[in-house]
C-alpha cells in the first residue's frame, strides 16, 4: 500500500514564535507515524533554515517544503529563490502553480510546467496544483481544465516519464479556504480521471506518482476523503497551522491505512 503524503501549506503565515511552539511537539508526535506517512511542512521559505537549525542535532520526522521556486539558478533576478538554494536549506518538496500564485502573480500553465521541469532536473519533488473555478465546475469543465494543465507539463517535459516522482494536488479553487470541501466521491472520480489520463498519455505505469486533494481539509472530512481509492494524501492550508487539527488529521489518515 502506498504511504500517504500530507503536506501543510502555511502560505503567508507563521513566525519564529509559532515555529518554536509547533515543530518540537509535531516532531515528537511523528515519531510514531513517520514510517507510515510522509509529512511535509511548507513554511514561508525564509524560515526553512531556522527549522533546519532547530533539528540540527535531533532526527527530523518530517520534510521541509517550499511554496514556489524561480526558474533560474542564480543571477539578476531580484526577490527570487532558486532550486539549488532550496536544496541548500534541505527542502525536498516544492509546491508550484498554486491557484493563489496564478491569481496574484500571473503564473500560468506554461510557467508552472517550466518550473516542474526544472525541479525534476534538480531532483526536487514538485507538487503541482491543478483544479477548476466554481464557474468551470458549473459549466462541466473540470476534466477539460485538468487535462490542459497536465498537457502543458507533457509538452514542456517532453517525456513519457514526466510524472514519475511527482505529486499532483487536485485543488478545486472554490474549495480553498472556503470551509466547503469537495464531495469525496466527486474527488475520487476526478483523481481517477487524472491518474488514467496520465498513464494513458505516458503509455506506461507511472512510478512514485501521488494524487493529493486540497481544499478545506479538516479532521471532520478527512476520513471520507482518504477512503477514496485514488486519493493518496492532502495539501492542507488552514488546518496545517493548528497543531491539534493537523495532528488529528495525520492520526485519522494513519488509522485508515493500518
Ligand atoms: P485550505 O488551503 O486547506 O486552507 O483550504 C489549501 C491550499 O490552498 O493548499
Amino acid at each position: 500500500m502506498k504511504k500517504p503524503i500530507i503536506v501543510g501549506n502555511w502560505k503567508l503565515n507563521g513566525n519564529k514564535e509559532l515555529i518554536n511552539k509547533f515543530f518540537i511537539p509535531l516532531n515528537k508526535f511523528l515519531e510514531k507515524y513517520y514510517k507510515k506517512s510522509t509529512v511535509v511542512i511548507a513554511p514561508p521559505i525564509l524560515y526553512a533554515a531556522f527549522i533546519q537549525h532547530i533539528f540540527s542535532s535531533n532526527k527530523r520526522n518530517f520534510f521541509i517544503g517550499a511554496q514556489n521556486t524561480d526558474l533560474h539558478s542564480s543571477g539578476p533576478f531580484t526577490g527570487e529563490i532558486s532550486p539549488s538554494m532550496l536544496i541548500d536549506v534541505e527542502v525536498d518538496y516544492v509546491i508550484i502553480g498554486h491557484s493563489e500564485r496564478r491569481l496574484y502573480h500571473q503564473e500560468d500553465n506554461e510557467s508552472t510546467a517550466k518550473k516542474f521541469y526544472i525541479l525534476k532536473k534538480e531532483n526536487l519533488i514538485p507538487i503541482v496544483c491543478i483544479g477548476e473555478t466554481l464557474k468551470e465546475k458549473r459549466d462541466n469543465q473540470i476534466q477539460e481544465k485538468c487535462k490542459n494543465q497536465i498537457d502543458e507539463i507533457f509538452k514542456i517535459c517532453g517525456s513519457k516519464h514526466a510524472f514519475n516522482n511527482s505529486i499532483i494536488a487536485y485543488e478545486p479553487i472554490w474549495a480553498i479556504g472556503s470551509g466547503r470541501s469537495a464531495d469525496p466521491e466527486e474527488v475520487q472520480r476526478i483523481a481517477n480521471f487524472i491518474r488514467e489520463y496520465i498513464e494513458l498519455k505516458a503509455n506506461s505505469e507511472i512510478k512514485n506518482f501521488f494524487i493529493q486533494y486540497g481544499g478545506s481539509v479538516t479532521p471532520d472530512n478527512v476520513k471520507q476523503l482518504i477512503s477514496q481509492k485514488d486519493i493518496d494524501g492532502f495539501l492542507i492550508g488552514g488546518a496545517s497551522l493548528q497543531l491539534q487539527e493537523f495532528t488529528k488529521i495525520i492520526k485519522i489518515i494513519n488509522q485508515m491505512y493500518s
